[in-house]
């Protein structure tokens, strides 16, 4: 409570929009999408992951951020203040932790971007003129334990860095700057992608829905796909809507987000996919996928070596942004809650992540042979929050919404900043209101009972 009145905001009106799509844009785009849409069968995934996004990502981003700006507090802060319940709190509590198992595998992910800035400046993707070297050199790298731990370690220590210089001098600064480069490089990858020889199989891929493919279990991964990409159902967009101002229009910032979002996943699957196939690598290679593909896309292309450097410079700061909006929830949470200071909060969650995240780094060397359920560790850290905990975030989001907090009061507050928008266009918030009363929460359920098979 006392941090209340000291509590920092975003600098302006797109600092909000420019950080939360900073959060949502990462390796969740360029690297997961790719390498899920490959697993599970192409187009058909896709479609199912761009209707999850519209029907259900949108709606409950829009009630997410507006929890957490309606009350200005972390993400347990948030449910306690607006239903007094402990219950709601532990639905906090769970995003909290959500958030820290998140970010021990991305991070790892994230240190294989910063290594292979390293691989890129000193030339290495030019010494594989076959693209299984380029499959082969990555196994090589990730099958070394110091590479793995030692990169996942930077990259933590970098974040750990930015999160403790606070809200707007080290988020929004970093995202302002960073995203339209990106973008930009994206664009000259799909160029380079779809016009190798060969590449139309690989458009086809993403673009020809094979419906045969479809399981419940995949349905489930475009769902999960399309919370994680948002960075949504634990908090994240609910503490970074907790820095928003009232005057700032909710509905409008989620959809730029969700556009800048989803567009950013599809040109990377196009850019990735025309290439996988020119060069007959395959689209079920899994985590690696991006990996084994790009070196072998750089050199072929007229200045290759200088695009390699930038671009996994610029992977690594997008999914840097991302992770300290990771980071930010549980950081949050101990200043607002527990009034540690920032620092403390960073360097003793910082430090946990870190060691929660080394059998997931372990996980593609010494402890290979280990699994859980059928998964490696750093998959079963994956599939457990963003196929179940965030889904599960966003139905008990939508219900929130919807029965205890009451869909009049949420629209209350939503319609600071956004008055034009509620009141001239109601049809608007009547869809809203269905989907947080009736289609998020039930379409969620079915999609969890469908992938347990209850439906075969
Ligand atoms: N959305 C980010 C990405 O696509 C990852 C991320 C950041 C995230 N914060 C999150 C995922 C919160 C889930 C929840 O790379």
């Amino acid at each position: 409570m006392s941090a209340q009145n000291q509590r920092e905001q975003w600098g302006s009106k797109i600092g909000f929009i420019l950080a939360a799509a900073g959060s949502a844009i990462g390796l969740g785009n360029i690297w997961k999408f790719p390498y899920v849409a490959g697993e599970n069968g192409g187009a058909a995934f896709v479609l199912i992951y761009l209707i999850c996004t519209a029907l259900i990502g949108l709606p409950v981003l829009i009630g997410e951020i507006l929890i957490g700006r309606s009350t200005s507090k972390d993400p347990v802060g948030a449910f306690k203040s607006l239903s007094g319940s402990k219950f709601w709190a532990s639905v906090g509590g769970m995003g909290v932790i959500a958030g820290f198992i998140i970010l021990s595998f991305y991070a790892v992910v994230a240190g294989w971007s910063l290594g292979y800035i390293y691989e890129a400046v000193t030339g290495k993707f030019h010494a594989f003129p076959e693209p299984s070297q380029a499959a082969n050199h990555f196994g090589d790298l990730i099958g070394n334990v110091y590479w793995i731990v030692g990169y996942f370690a930077l990259f933590m220590i970098i974040t750990m860095f930015v999160v403790v210089a606070g809200v707007q001098k080290g988020i929004e600064r970093g995202s302002k700057i960073m995203m339209p480069i990106l973008f930009a490089l994206i664009i000259i990858l799909v160029i380079r992608g779809v016009t190798l020889e060969g590449a139309e199989a690989g458009i086809a891929f993403l673009l020809k829905p094979d419906w045969s493919l479809i399981t419940g279990k995949s349905i489930l991964e475009a769902l999960g796909q399309s919370f994680f990409t948002l960075s949504m159902g634990m908090g994240a967009m609910l503490t970074y809507g907790s820095y928003m101002s009232k005057k700032d229009n909710i509905p409008t910032s989620a959809v730029n987000i969700v556009i800048l979002d989803t567009s950013i996943a599809l040109l990377a699957g196009l850019a990735i996919f025309s290439s996988v196939f020119a060069t007959g690598l395959d689209p079920t290679a899994g985590p690696g996928l991006i990996f084994h593909t790009l070196p072998v896309v750089f050199t072929k292309m007229p200045g290759g070596y200088i695009f390699s450097i930038v671009f996994f410079i610029l992977l690594s700061i997008a999914a840097l942004t991302s992770a300290i909006s990771l980071l930010e929830v549980i950081t949050a949470y101990f200043v607002d809650e527990k009034n540690w200071s920032r620092k403390k909060a960073v360097m003793v969650f910082g430090g946990i992540t870190f060691l929660i995240g080394i059998p997931s780094a372990l996980s593609f060397n010494v402890l290979s042979n280990f699994s859980i359920f059928g998964l490696s560790f750093f998959d079963f850290a994956d599939y457990i929050t963003s196929n179940i905990m965030l889904p599960l975030g966003g139905l008990l989001i939508s219900v929130f919404i919807a029965y205890r907090w009451g869909f009049g009061n949420a629209l209350a507050n939503l319609r600071n900043g956004a008055e034009n928008l509620i009141d001239n266009y109601p049809v608007l918030v009547t869809i809203w209101k269905i989907s947080v009363k009736y289609l998020s929460p039930v379409l969620i359920f079915l999609v969890f009972l469908y992938s347990i098979g209850i439906f075969n």
